[in-house]
């Protein structure tokens, strides 16, 4: 497909303008970065796997009802997406301790929390992304009230979601982060998921011996981040099974 000219380039993708009007090409680079791009690398298969991983999870999550900005897929490294505005924030849900709420709290990692927990960080690179309140996303206006109570709501049906579709392939859900966007149809305006769903932005634990299987594999130099990623598409039947745990040979 005919690919328009770049709009964005983040840290692990490239947006580029789609075929028709409201539409993006998305693609997935093999760049993975940590601590606010202080840790880079290039690791071969990453975006590719990314890709076919956040497409898995867009589409279930399409099929229960919730609204994203998935089209299709087009190749191994793009796919299609409606256009959105991007709300400037993050929002996380945590069902375990971990990470920077662990820090934080001085909670030890592993620790079930007694409900999800959602938060909202500022999207901003340069103040590393911090924490916010509701306070602070009405009074600098980056969403409504009513904004702030969908993307709770939003939040929560996708880790149901997500928890549940981990949990049947022996992985834990620990916590993840999403974005949304809005979406202006017909005089309408929508909030949907945005931006990707993959090991980028969850973590994700497997059940029986807690092994890592998401980027802090690479965040915390655990061994091969592929080889992690590979193992949950394996799992979720999105790899084809000669291609396992030793690095998929994905083409471009
Ligand atoms: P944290 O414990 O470092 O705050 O991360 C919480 C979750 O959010 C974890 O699943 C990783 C994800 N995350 C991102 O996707 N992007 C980010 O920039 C950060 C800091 C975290
Ligand atoms: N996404 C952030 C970065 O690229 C932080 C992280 O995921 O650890 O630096």
């Amino acid at each position: 497909m005919a690919r328009g000219k770049k709009i964005y380039e983040g840290k692990a993708k490239t947006l580029f303008e789609g075929p028709e009007p409201g539409t993006i090409i998305q693609y997935f680079k093999d760049d993975a970065t940590a601590f606010n791009a202080v840790k880079k690398d290039t690791i071969d298969g990453k975006g590719a796997l990314n890709n076919l991983l956040s497409e898995h999870i867009m589409v279930g999550l399409g099929n229960i009802g919730l609204p994203t900005h998935f089209i299709r897929r087009l190749n191994m490294r793009e796919q299609l997406i409606h256009q959105v505005e991007i709300v400037p924030l993050e929002i996380i849900v945590r069902n375990v301790a971990a990470g920077s709420f662990s820090k934080m709290f001085n909670i030890e990692e592993g620790t079930p929390l007694p409900r999800p927990i959602v938060e909202f960080c500022l999207k901003d690179d340069d103040l590393g992304d911090p924490l916010v309140s509701e306070e602070h996303i009405l009074a600098m206006n980056w969403a409504s009230s009513h904004e702030i109570d969908d993307m709770r709501e939003i939040a929560l049906r996708v880790n149901d979601f997500l928890a549940g579709l981990m949990f049947g392939i022996g992985i834990k859900l620990v916590d993840f982060k999403i974005e949304v966007g809005r979406q202006y149809e017909e005089g309408m305006q929508r909030l949907i998921l945005a931006d990707e769903i993959s090991p980028d932005s969850c973590r994700l634990w497997d059940m029986e011996t807690n092994q890592k299987l998401d980027k802090d594999v690479f965040r915390r130099d655990l061994g091969s981040l592929t080889d992690a990623y590979s193992e949950v598409a394996r799992r979720l039947g999105i790899l084809p099974k000669n291609t396992a745990a030793s690095g998929p040979k994905l083409v471009e």
